[in-house]
């Protein structure tokens, strides 16, 4: 049986911690749950919000719809072949809580994204992706349900269109499913990934003589908590911005007049990344707080609700970020965060 709350304060179910009022809100641990839920909406006619861990979203004002958390549970290995795992694992689950499980049973490809906040759900959606490992590199299919007709349906690789920090569900399809299970393809013998960031100058701090699925998810779990606020301490949504992809044309015209921009070469080299934080530094944001919205002190591309900060506050002051950053570099900085 489904449950639908009325009114609901939004503020346990989001990492910013943001005050916001659900109109109708039910969790579901079920596929026929959440099939009963849809129909029920369709009457309603309500708007309609999937939410996850609640980790990549800013509320700026009451949600005047039906909030569905998706509390699908489960792990469970499907198959293995001579090289593979293949993992599936329920959109509700926690995404760190599966990453120790996967690092725990030696499936190896995840470990880098140790840490991140938010679902399994979620983490196809937006293609998540730390030190050098995105969603994509290890990812197999994923089940989905379409929120018109309660059907279901798999999509591959492939099928979702992956980008950075993007899939078909943020694009032409936004809107339009639930996904309900991953399933992940991971390594029996392992191809490690330690040449991004400070992962090997981290293995030689620890004195880890060779690296190990083990080590490598410690050693991330110690840098991400060196400079990334604990949501459960200062409310946060991880990066809040993109990091811009600009014309390596530009980039080396921006290089002339600001010698130490950072940049990385994407797409053969017609293209270059360039680290939105360091954009946001340069424009003074770095530490920057008004009222108990900030900047983050140790990681700028991090936006911050130091206990009070309305939704409105946190997005003017994102607001403002981009205006100063598009005055100076004529970058264009774009929101990774989900605004509601
Ligand atoms: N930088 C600064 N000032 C700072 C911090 C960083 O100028 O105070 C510049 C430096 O040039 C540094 C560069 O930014 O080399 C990159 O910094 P970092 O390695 O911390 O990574 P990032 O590009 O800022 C991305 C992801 C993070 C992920 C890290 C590590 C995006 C939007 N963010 O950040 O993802 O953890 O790489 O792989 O791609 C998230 O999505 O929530 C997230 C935290």
């Amino acid at each position: 049986m489904i449950q639908i709350l009325e009114n609901i304060s939004l503020k346990p179910f989001n990492s910013f911690g943001i005050h916001a009022l659900a109109k109708s809100f039910c969790s579901v641990s079920s596929i026929i749950e959440m099939q009963e839920l849809l129909e029920w909406n369709k009457i309603q006619n309500n708007p309609l919000l999937i939410l996850g861990g609640g980790s990549n979203l800013l509320f700026t004002k009451d949600y005047n719809g039906l909030v569905l958390q998706n509390a699908l549970k489960g792990i469970e290995l499907i198959r293995e072949d001579h090289e593979n795992y293949y993992v599936k694992a329920m959109a509700g689950e926690n995404w760190h809580q599966f990453v120790c499980y996967c690092v725990q049973m030696q499936y190896q490809g995840i470990e880098n994204m140790s840490l991140i906040p938010g679902n399994v759900g979620a983490s196809p959606m937006q293609n998540i992706g730390a030190y050098g490992v995105e969603i994509k590199d290890v990812f197999e299919s994923l089940e989905a349900i379409q929120i018109s007709d309660g059907a279901v349906v798999t999509f591959n690789n492939t099928a979702c269109e992956f980008g950075y920090r993007e899939s078909i569900f943020k694009r032409l399809l936004r809107n339009q499913f639930i996904i309900l299970s991953v399933v992940f393809k991971l390594r029996k013998t392992p191809v490690y990934n330690t040449s991004y960031g400070n992962i090997e100058q981290e293995l030689i701090n620890m004195k880890e003589q060779q690296p190990s699925i083990r080590s490598i998810a410690e050693a991330v779990i110690r840098i991400r908590q060196r400079k990334l606020p604990d949501p459960s301490k200062i409310g946060n949504a991880g990066s809040f911005f993109k990091n811009p992809i600009i014309p390596t044309g530009l980039y080396e015209e921006l290089k002339k007049e600001n010698k130490n921009i950072p940049g990385y070469a994407v797409n053969n080299g017609d293209y270059t990344k360039v680290p939105a934080a360091w954009l946001i530094e340069q424009t003074g944001w770095k530490g920057f707080r008004i009222g108990d919205a900030g900047c983050y002190p140790l990681q700028p591309l991090v936006l911050v609700n130091y206990g009070n900060a309305t939704g409105a506050e946190i997005f003017n002051l994102s607001t403002q970020i981009i205006e100063k950053v598009q005055a100076h570099f004529g970058i264009q900085l774009e929101r990774e965060v989900n605004i509601y």
